[in-house]
């Protein structure tokens, strides 16, 4: 079954040092701590051409720029809501 939700993030050199490098290893962990993975088609893509405004991560083709490792798991649990996802997540 395709996964429901769409999970990109930015490994451009840019978005990779002021950020998703951390972010990735949060997301990977969360992702597994409520062992959804198969829910998330989740993927790295080179620089999506927004480096001034990085890091990047794009959820279900909507576009989250500056995503800090303060509050990447706040954006992944809002843009999640409302998907059969949501149902596994626990606060
Ligand atoms: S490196 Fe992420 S937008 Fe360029």
């Amino acid at each position: 079954m395709k996964p429901k939700n769409q999970l990109i993030i930015c490994m451009g050199s840019s978005c990779y040092s002021r950020g998703n490098r951390v972010n990735l290893e949060l997301i990977k962990a969360w992702l597994s701590e409520r062992n959804i993975e198969a829910e998330v088609e989740f993927k790295g893509q080179l620089c999506s051409n927004l480096c001034n405004k990085g890091p990047v991560i794009i959820i279900n083709e909507h576009v989250y720029q500056d995503v800090q490792p303060a509050n990447v798991i706040n954006i992944l649990k809002t843009a999640l809501t409302g998907s059969r996802v949501n149902k596994t997540i626990h606060g």
